[in-house]
């Protein structure tokens, strides 16, 4: 069902979420399927009604995001990512939607040097990623509760960012990668996963029902935008490291995945 009428009016309030949202999650996709809201913006800690709901979805999932099938799914991608890794000595890392954290853990223990920042919307994947880190006594990382495309105040610079199958949540992903690019150190490194959409006809269908649908924000880009938006953000050397096309990968039925380097 499409969210009737024009965008929730102000009057909402994500405390509301919970009672008239119902959700099918499918291949690590959401599908909301709910009524019209009477909830208060201005009560929210979100910056935006969709930020609000998309933090409630992720919150639902917190508990079980390390433990669930799609687990091994999203770690891979992050591995993927790693194989490229450029950080320096004493290098620090900002990873832009962090979840759970596992990403900054996989690689603290790798790299006892590395200072890293997770955010995310979602304070319950918050609050996971901060109880598990503390239990492991990772002083170098720390996890906040932050919506990148709010105005929550990030201290850079860093040497790498990582925005893995997160920028597809970005209402204006252009703007989100400008940002990115003003907290990057000189020759910083930008990773980012995503869904290559041209090459899958099922993300394809997911993009169609998110933009004309559910009419959410979620938009899953071709690649060549992706690399054009990094271009206009003002990233240099832009491109694409490495594709994951697989029928079943990692517990996940049809996979198609893009690992994108963009320099500052
Ligand atoms: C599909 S999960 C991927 C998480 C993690 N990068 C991984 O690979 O396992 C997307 C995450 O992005 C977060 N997210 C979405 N939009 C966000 C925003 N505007 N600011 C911060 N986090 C956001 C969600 O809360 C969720 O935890």
């Amino acid at each position: 069902m499409a969210w009737p009428g024009a965008y929730p009016p102000d009057n909402w309030h994500v405390s509301s979420l919970p009672l008239v949202m119902r959700r099918v999650r499918f291949e690590g996709i959401m599908l909301n399927v709910a009524p019209p809201m009477t909830v208060s913006k201005s009560q929210s800690g979100a910056s935006s009604y969709r930020a609000a709901q998309i933090a409630h979805e992720f919150d639902e999932w917190a508990p079980t995001y390390d433990t669930g099938r799609l687990a091994s799914w999203y770690r891979a991608q992050a591995l993927l990512a790693f194989k490229h890794l450029d950080l320096p000595i004493n290098g620090r890392v900002l990873d832009i939607g962090c979840a759970t954290g596992w990403a900054l853990r996989c690689l603290a223990r790798r790299r006892t040097d590395v200072t890293g920042t997770g955010i995310d919307m979602s304070e319950a994947m918050i609050t996971a990623a901060q109880a598990a880190s503390r239990h492991l006594d990772f002083q170098n990382l720390q996890f906040r509760q932050l919506d990148w495309e709010g105005t929550g105040k990030i201290v850079g610079p860093f040497d790498v960012i990582l925005c893995l199958s997160t920028l597809h949540y970005f209402a204006q992903p252009g703007a989100s990668l400008r940002r990115m690019r003003s907290l990057m150190s000189e020759n910083g490194q930008l990773l980012i996963v995503e869904r290559a959409v041209e090459h899958s006809i099922l993300t394809r269908i997911w993009d169609f029902l998110h933009r004309r649908v559910m009419r959410d924000n979620v938009t899953f880009e071709p690649t060549s935008r992706l690399i054009a938006l990094a271009h206009e953000a003002g990233f240099r050397d832009v491109r694409v490291l490495s594709r994951v096309t697989r029928i079943m990968w990692k517990n996940k039925l049809y996979t198609s995945l893009v690992l994108i380097e963009a320099r500052a």
